[in-house]
């Protein structure tokens, strides 16, 4: 068996988004991993190329390793050897791979609850490039099994399906705002996100020019004020301990309204969604604005597997 690290990363594309993903990796040095696979390798090509950051995936494997093997039972044996999770990406070999699979420690990708504490092992994945040649990576963008997390959804409670990405963003973060934490929630209507963040026991101020759900404004905990988010400044709120954000806006128009924020030091944790525009084709994709979130020390810009064609800046302080 032979095992060499490959100099660069692995990139699973978001199903439909793979442009997007084309369109961030440097334009030399990267190729699909194989023909109509979802997974992209980018050498690294030096500080020019790799300082250029990549948002639109699903998860990214950070340190792969190709693995020249003879036997289903060397492959599984040169993974486990490394640590327990690993979660299989195949694009053929389907049949092989689910043999090496039966043959790791099993991964449960059974719906979890909220809040859901994660466990700290890590991550890794792995796929087939032909009967004898594997593709791994130990560590992985995405704590979850292929970057995916179902949880346990409440089909009562909230009045969108807006509040899953806000319970992933959470589950990422490993912290959710206490009882009696005080929460902005602009862009909050219908009020997925208030109906979440109320019941984990937090004030939630739900800021948005349309009207909240009355009985999502009635929820014990719940101020709902009816505003234009962006002229409300830090200070007519005071200090909050969370700024949660879905409104739906140029992503620019966010950046300016949470600099402002930044610079009162009223707000340590954020959330927000960073809403995008326009299509690959007609060249109306703000890939620059991403960019400027991602430089704010201490946060990250990530593509969660329950965002569409938006990506989510989070920072805990
Ligand atoms: C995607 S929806 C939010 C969904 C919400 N997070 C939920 O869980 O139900 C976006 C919201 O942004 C609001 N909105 C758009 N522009 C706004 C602004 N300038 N200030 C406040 N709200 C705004 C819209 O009225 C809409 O309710």
């Amino acid at each position: 068996m032979k095992i060499n690290p490959l100099p660069g990363r692995v990139y699973q594309a978001i199903p439909g988004f793979e442009d997007h993903l084309k369109t961030e990796l440097p334009l030399n040095g990267w190729r699909p991993l194989a023909d109509g696979s979802p997974l992209f390798f980018a050498e690294t090509l030096g500080a020019e190329n790799t300082a250029t950051p990549v948002f639109w995936y699903q998860n990214c494997w950070l340190e792969p390793f190709r693995v020249e093997f003879d036997s289903i039972n060397e492959a599984a044996s040169a993974l486990r050897d490394i640590q327990r999770n690993w979660a299989p990406c195949l694009h053929t070999q389907f049949r092989r791979g689910s043999l090496i699979a039966s043959k790791l420690p099993s991964l449960s990708v059974k719906p979890r609850p909220f809040p859901w504490l994660l466990p700290d092992a890590p991550m890794g994945a792995w796929t087939l490039l032909d009967p004898h040649t594997m593709i791994a990576g130990a560590r992985c963008s995405s704590p979850f099994p292929g970057g995916l997390i179902e949880f346990e959804e409440d089909k009562l409670g909230p009045p969108s399906r807006a509040y899953l990405k806000l319970w992933e963003a959470l589950v990422r973060l490993r912290r959710w705002p206490a009882p009696g934490e005080r929460c902005l929630d602009a862009g909050a209507s219908p009020g997925g996100w208030t109906w979440a963040l109320a019941r984990l026991g937090a004030q939630v101020i739900a800021v948005d020019r349309a009207p909240l759900e009355d009985r999502i404004a009635a929820m014990s905990g719940v101020e709902y004020i009816r505003h234009d988010a962006f002229t409300l400044k830090p200070e007519d709120t005071g200090p909050i301990d969370w700024l949660f954000c879905d409104v739906i806006c140029y992503p620019s128009r966010l950046y300016e309204w949470i600099e402002k924020w930044l610079a009162s030091g009223l707000c340590k944790n954020f959330v927000c969604t960073i809403k995008m525009q326009g299509n690959i084709e007609g060249n109306g994709v703000d890939f620059e604005t991403p960019r400027r979130f991602a430089a704010i020390p201490g946060g990250a810009v990530v593509h969660l597997c329950h965002n569409k064609h938006e990506l989510t800046w989070m920072k805990v302080g």
